[in-house]
């Protein structure tokens, strides 16, 4: 399949795990992959959440093969996962990388379910890095925790679990150097926020309204850099 070009990004339509090698070294992989989640229980409560039959019927619950993170092929690695991944992620950033930091992102507006567990106030992610691509940006962005309200409706984009702009526009500013790879892309949350920060974006995604999702949301990302620049 012929990828998708607009402006520095580069959209694939297709398999994560078969595209990502071949598409070479990238500064830094940026991952939201699919959370390994228990899609069971919820009570009265899950009756009221379609979003999770559409992360079930998307195979969104089943977690990822972190085999994807590769340091010959990123400076440094940005990955989401949900908590039972999280100590195989941090033993692979730990094993596998210079150094790494975990951060989280603090829900404003958690769900009001807990399922037997806590309440999904907080979701993890784990920056490694290897010498030479440590974090970006100012005092004031080397923060590790970041206050930001998950999306609703429209802002969604027909997506199960879209990442608010605002985090992925935090996240890109950790980011050093000009490529990043979004081997989930998902709506393209991290492209925009690419794109937004002046980088090269190349993204992967197989499912085919979430890529044409991912396309639009880029291109106005471009275009809207476009005018900018021309102002
Ligand atoms: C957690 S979502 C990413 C959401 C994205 N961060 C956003 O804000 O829209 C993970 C995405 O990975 C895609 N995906 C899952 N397995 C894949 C695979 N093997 N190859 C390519 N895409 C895959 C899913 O379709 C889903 O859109």
């Amino acid at each position: 399949m012929t990828p998708v070009t607009i402006g520095p990004a580069t959209l694939h339509l297709g398999d994560a795990y078969t595209l990502r090698p071949a598409l070479g070294f990238h500064d830094a992989d940026v991952l939201d992959p699919p959370y390994l989640i228990r899609a069971t229980g919820g009570g009265r409560y899950r009756k009221r959440r379609p979003m999770m039959d559409q992360i079930v019927a998307e195979q969104l619950h089943t977690g990822f093969d972190m085999a994807i993170v590769n340091p010959l092929l990123c400076g440094a690695a940005i990955v989401f996962a949900h908590n039972d991944q999280l100590a195989q992620l941090l033993s692979l950033a730990q094993g596998q990388f210079h150094r790494h930091a975990l951060c989280v992102w603090q829900k404003t507006n958690p769900q009001p379910i807990a399922n037997k567990h806590y309440r999904p106030d907080v979701e993890f992610y784990v920056h490694a890095w290897n010498r030479g691509y440590h974090p970006a940006g100012d005092l004031a962005e080397l923060l590790r925790v970041s206050r930001i309200t998950s999306p609703r409706g429209p802002a969604r984009f027909g997506h199960p679990t879209t990442k608010p702009d605002a985090l992925m526009t935090k996240i890109l500013a950790n980011v050093r150097g000009q490529s990043v790879c979004d081997p989930f892309m998902g709506t393209g949350s991290t492209g925009v926020a690419a794109i937004r920060a002046g980088k090269r974006f190349t993204g992967i995604e197989h499912n085919p309204a979430h890529f044409e999702t991912a396309v639009a949301r880029i291109t106005a990302a471009v275009a809207e850099l476009e005018r900018a620049d021309a102002a």
